[in-house]
């Protein structure tokens, strides 16, 4: 597939200048926010986007107001977006993008004249076109009156009990990649970049928060919003909840839950000198605050980049700082992802590929060499056990992903195999130039949504060809378009995982428990021993293992993810307490990344395992945001 497609002509408006900063949004001037007005040129032309419906070539939404109540009661949210459009074909209707669950009330023009409008056949996983027929029509904002529905995949209510509180309802709302459609009537394609501002009424006990640059409250249950950067639609973001907050450094703060949030500020301390870290190496951060968010549970990801205001799950709150990568990870995105971001979802490795590197950049400047090598091995063992199951097509950068859900692509290809090459390009032109090479593809491409080959374009100009010596040693065909890990992918060396090997291996030929430092380890390198633990390994061993080291107990996530899934891959029945504790887990925690091992090992543990999956997902379903749901009902076969 090719992902870039040229405009048969030149469309000077569309491409051009896409002005921004023109909002005259008045917010008080205590409203925090150190972005200021600025003019973003947007000069590349449009890659198609097959994962939409939009015509913006035609007709584009530059920027959306968005006006909407939270009704808890009957899980809706409902008003309307006014959406600016720039009319590069005076004659052309705006095809919008409408997702599952969204109902479409009303459409009106400029003098707020009724406009018709027509609701095309949905697609069962684009959902359906909007078109606004504009001929005739005066103008350039037009305002679509709608409401979302309990069917709105984006939006996750939870019920007070899914909340650490148990008091207090809360809202919030996942974008990416293809969900903003289901709570907001616009063109939602990665290459469809916005501004937006916002007036979200709320019960005024609770607390609403965007991914805005500027936010105030303006009356009780009004909070009014800016982002006038332009920003991928899959990054519009809310939340609505018993929220506080705690400042962590000048530009950084954490909010969540009462109970929750003085846990999150000590976690998150380092926040501060990772924005820092991060912006000595590839420039000044654009967005003003750096703030996170942490959700309840339920939340189906570990992280997402919203901009200003990362959201993000509580499991990562071990105590010790041991997974605030993930932090890293999200807060890089700022430059890999939002700054710069995928025109299309077939180039998501730029987004997520150049983020886990950077990650691993920030990791080793706060915490080590050490520590950022093992966290590089253990991604990449896993990457090579995602090869192993991944037929060869979807082995290869640049995805294919006709006739499919942009979450197929979801894979250690984008992120680990993605990360792997920009480690071999450092490897080979040294880390001097190499930061310079990301800093500048940053700065040029700032605001702007790129494809694959614009980025091997540039590579090609700003680092190969200026070296061609240094350059024949990589075969980028082969990294960027072939399928497997090229040999010359560089692995990380860690004397301290020798350790850890030897240890599991004595332990392995039948060595006593107590001579395995357990707690002496890094979350890394426990992960390391539990993670070639073989399925056939006795019970036994593992009882011995659990009583001396307290695994089901472990307050580690990521730990206790991967015990329970040793546990049930070496037979059941479980021990009591393992089975409690594995019903529990998932009972809560509705993070895709634990709940699709844990199910799947259940649904491979014969008759009996499989009965288990079944009951236990009877019960937590209601309680997984719909993106989780989606993959594990396709796991478990399940229809309601
Ligand atoms: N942007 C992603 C999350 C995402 C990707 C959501 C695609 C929907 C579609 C986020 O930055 C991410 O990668 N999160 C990871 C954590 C990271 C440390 C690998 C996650 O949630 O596991
Ligand atoms: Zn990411």
């Amino acid at each position: 597939m090719s992902a870039r497609q040229s405009l048969p002509l030149p469309v000077p408006s569309r491409v051009g200048l896409a002005l921004v900063g023109l909002l005259t949004v008045a917010l008080s001037p205590g409203c925090r926010s150190t972005a200021t007005r600025q003019q973003v040129a947007t000069t590349a032309p449009m890659a198609h986007d097959q994962h939409s419906h939009a015509r913006p070539t035609e007709v584009q939404v530059r920027h959306v107001t968005l006006d909407l109540t939270a009704d808890f009661g009957q899980e809706t949210l409902r008003g309307s977006a006014s959406l600016q459009l720039v009319r590069s074909d005076l004659g052309a209707a705006v095809v919008l993008d409408v997702g599952d669950g969204l109902v479409v009330d009303a459409v009106s023009g400029p003098d707020d004249q009724p406009l018709p409008f027509a609701l095309g056949a949905a697609d069962p996983l684009l959902g359906a076109p909007l078109s606004i027929p504009l001929a005739g029509v005066d103008g350039d904002t037009i305002t679509v009156h709608y409401h979302t529905t309990p069917a709105s995949k984006a939006v996750q209510w939870l019920d007070p009990e899914q909340t650490a509180g148990g008091v207090h309802p809360f809202l919030y709302t996942q974008g990416q990649a293809i969900l903003t459609r289901t709570w907001i009537p616009l063109q939602d394609s990665p290459g469809v970049r916005v501004t937006y501002d916002a007036t979200i009424h709320a019960p005024t006990e609770l607390t609403a928060l965007m991914s805005a640059a500027k936010r105030e409250v303006t009356a009780p249950g009004t909070t009014r919003f800016v982002m006038d950067r332009p920003i991928a639609p899959y990054l519009i973001a809310l939340a609505i909840g018993d929220l506080s907050e705690r400042e962590i450094s000048p530009r950084c703060a954490v909010w969540a839950e009462p109970k929750t949030v003085e846990r999150a500020r000590a976690e998150f301390r380092d926040v501060g000198d990772m924005l820092a870290t991060c912006e000595q190496l590839y420039g000044t951060y654009t967005w003003g605050r750096y703030d996170i968010l942490v959700l309840p549970p339920a939340f189906p990801f570990g992280g997402m980049e919203n901009p200003c205001l990362t959201f993000a799950t509580p499991t990562i709150l071990a105590g010790d700082r041991s997974l605030v990568a993930l932090i890293a990870h999200e807060l890089a995105h700022s430059w890999s992802g939002n700054l710069v971001t995928n025109a299309t979802w077939a180039d998501f490795w730029l987004n997520e590929g150049f983020t886990v590197y950077v990650e691993g950049r920030i990791v080793e400047a706060l915490y080590g060499k050490e520590r950022a090598a093992q966290e590089t091995i253990n991604s990449l063992s896993g990457l090579r056990d995602e090869i192993a199951e991944l037929p060869e097509s979807d082995q290869i950068l640049h995805l294919d992903l006709t006739g499919r859900d942009p979450d197929d692509g979801m894979t250690a290809i984008a992120y680990d195999k993605g990360a792997a090459f920009l480690r071999r390009l450092e490897q080979i032109f040294g880390r001097e130039r190499f930061d310079a090479f990301l800093a500048k593809w940053f700065a040029e491409h700032a605001f702007q949504s790129v494809t694959t080959a614009e980025f091997l374009t540039f590579l090609d100009r700003e680092l190969l060809a200026a070296d061609p010596q240094r350059a024949a040693r990589i075969d980028v065909h082969r990294w960027v378009k072939e399928p497997g890990l090229p040999e010359d992918c560089p692995v990380p060396e860690s004397r301290q995982f020798d350790a850890v090997d030897a240890a599991r291996n004595l332990f392995l030929s039948g060595g006593d428990v107590g001579a395995i430092p357990f707690d002496a380890w890094t979350t890394a390198e426990a992960l390391r021993f539990l993670g070639e633990i073989p399925v056939g390994t006795a019970a036994e061993r593992l009882d011995a293992l659990d009583a001396r080291f307290h695994l089901t107990d472990s307050g580690n996530s990521e730990i206790l993810a991967a015990w329970l899934e040793i546990r049930i891959r070496a037979g059941l029945p479980l021990p009591e307490a393992v089975a409690g504790r594995l019903e529990s887990f998932l009972t809560r925690v509705g993070r895709r990344k634990f709940l699709t091992p844990l199910y799947r090992a259940l649904n491979e543990a014969g008759p009996e395992g499989e009965a288990e999956a079944r009951r236990i997902y009877a019960i937590a379903r209601p309680r997984y945001h719909a993106v989780s749901r989606g993959t594990l009902d396709t796991l478990l076969d399940w229809t309601e």
